[in-house]
């Protein structure tokens, strides 16, 4: 069994891909399953947490005792997550949020025509990691006291994370490398987290929850 020290702590966690919609039927998405952030929350209430999963997008079922909020876009999972973090203790940003949108939607279907179609004009989306350590930097609520975020990386692994945690303002960063059959769609995962403050922890290859587990330790370490 786990030990219940996340008991009484209300935790955040973002979970899937966001859809950027082009017109009613047709939308900008990526492959995340949202395995990893259904694992932290399964794992977070097994440890005694109130948790608020904010779901883009996932084909999965309810995690039993965590209250789920379904949302599709950036916009959309930005006003929930901000809405849930009032109050809460940390915040764990598993979702793969588009960089950009579609500048504007439109409202019926696009036609195919016989000569090549308009291109797609994007604008960009906030960056609500970002934003959450931008606002307890500057005290401005809500903010969770524990901001915690995830990278996928192709190459230079952990210089680029470190500059991402950096830039982005938060306490924990798990980086993953992405390829060899592992993270997106697979059951397991294998990461560093890095620490804000120079301490950096490997995860070796094994299931979703392992890692769950182990963030939440970090998290854990950090509200005591
Ligand atoms: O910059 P990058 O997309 O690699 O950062 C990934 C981290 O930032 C993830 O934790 C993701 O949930 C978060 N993110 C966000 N808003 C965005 C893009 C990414 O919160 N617009």
């Amino acid at each position: 069994g786990r030990p219940a020290d996340l008991a009484g702590r209300r935790l955040v966690i973002s979970a899937g891909g966001t859809r950027e919609a082009i017109d009613p039927v047709r939308f900008i998405g990526n492959r995340s399953s949202g395995l990893q952030g259904y694992a932290l929350a399964r794992t977070a209430v097994a440890r005694g947490a109130e948790v608020t999963l904010v779901a883009a997008n996932v084909g999965l079922p309810d995690p039993a005792g965590a209250r789920v909020v379904r949302v599709e876009s950036a916009l959309e999972l930005r006003a929930a997550v901000l809405d849930a973090v009032e109050g809460a203790d940390a915040v764990v940003m598993a979702a793969a949020v588009a960089d950009f949108r579609p500048s504007a939607r439109s409202g019926s279907k696009i036609k195919k025509t016989a000569d090549e179609p308009d291109a797609i004009h994007l604008v960009k989306n906030p960056d609500i990691l970002a934003e959450l350590g931008e606002r307890r930097r500057e005290g401005l609520k809500p903010y969770p006291r524990v901001i915690a975020g995830f990278a996928a990386e192709t190459d230079d692994v952990l210089a680029n994370g470190r500059a991402k945690l950096a830039r982005k303002g938060c306490d924990l960063l798990v980086v993953n490398q992405v390829g060899d059959g592992l993270a997106f769609g697979t059951p397991d995962n294998a990461a560093v987290v890095l620490v804000a403050g120079g301490e950096q922890v490997e995860i070796p290859r094994g299931p979703k929850e392992a890692l769950a587990d182990t963030v939440w330790d970090l998290v854990a370490a950090r509200l005591a």
